[in-house]
């Protein structure tokens, strides 16, 4: 590779819930670092305006609608996308309410697309990757899984069991050629989460600020890139510092 080809020149990369915030920043990242993306969410108009804002810069981008909670919808976007190098299972939400009122639709969703859908798209795009002996999934998780916070049960326990499946997944891949690793945010400016919630939190770290997307992307980028080429099962926070004190 000349020194001015862009790091991720061939690969093609999968970012679920690119629609907004964490997902489109690293969608963008990847693209502009020379990845081809697949683009994944459920609105097709948010989802054409990242495409857009990638193929105006230049990269290369298509958007395939699907709702990672839905396991049927897995497997069509398995057949849509086709192979890929990198995938990045960003899609997910929280609910936050006390346990004893938390509705049981609620939990399950939450589980769906926080857990199940990083299962099964592993499941699903794995075995191409295995096969090339070459691959990097990256998956975003939380600081909410190390930290006790009252009313986010569900979802803090959505967050560590990606953090295991992380651990898991490095164990069971590793000697054929693919990574996983996990990007652990603080409190990131996005659509996601009381906006007064997120500034308590970051109050509460060491650069006490505000993470933009951007800056949890550059983390993505680097763990879908060789330059990782020898880090695996790692979760790695980006957190201002907040976990640490
Ligand atoms: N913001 C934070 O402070 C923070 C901190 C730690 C971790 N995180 C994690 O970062 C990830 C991204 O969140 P964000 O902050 O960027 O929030 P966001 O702006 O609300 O973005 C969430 C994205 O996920 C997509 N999505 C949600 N459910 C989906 C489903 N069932 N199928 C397909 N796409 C789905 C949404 O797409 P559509 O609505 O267009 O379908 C949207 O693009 C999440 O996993 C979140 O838990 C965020």
């Amino acid at each position: 590779m000349s020194e001015h080809t862009p790091e991720l020149t061939g690969r093609r990369a999968l970012v679920t819930g690119a629609t907004s915030g964490i997902g489109a920043a690293t969608a963008r990242h990847l693209a502009a670092h020379g990845a081809e993306v697949i683009v994944v969410g459920r609105d097709d108009a948010r989802g054409a305006a990242v495409v857009r804002r990638i193929t105006d810069a230049g990269g290369t981008a298509r958007f395939v609608r699907a709702d990672v909670g839905d396991p049927a919808q897995i497997t069509a976007l398995r057949q849509e996308a086709g192979d890929i190098d990198i995938l990045v299972n960003n899609a997910g939400f929280a609910l936050w309410a006390p346990t004893e009122t938390f509705p049981r639709e609620d939990l399950e969703a939450t589980w769906a697309t926080n857990v199940r859908a990083p299962f099964l798209l592993v499941a699903a795009f794995v075995p191409a990757m295995l096969e090339n002996k070459n691959g990097a999934i990256v998956n975003i998780g939380s600081i909410a899984a190390d930290l006790g916070m009252s009313g986010a049960a569900a979802y803090s326990a959505s967050k560590a069991a990606l953090h295991a499946l992380t651990r898991a997944w490095a164990a069971e891949f590793g000697g054929r050629g693919v990574r996983v690793n996990t990007v652990a945010p603080g409190p990131v400016r996005t659509s996601m989460g009381d906006p007064e919630v997120v500034e308590q939190i970051a109050a509460a770290a060491p650069l006490g600020r505000v993470a933009e997307p951007e800056e949890i992307a550059e983390l993505v980028g680097f763990l879908a890139s060789d330059r990782s080429g020898y880090i695996t099962g790692a979760t790695l926070d980006v957190d201002g510092g907040r976990n640490a004190v």
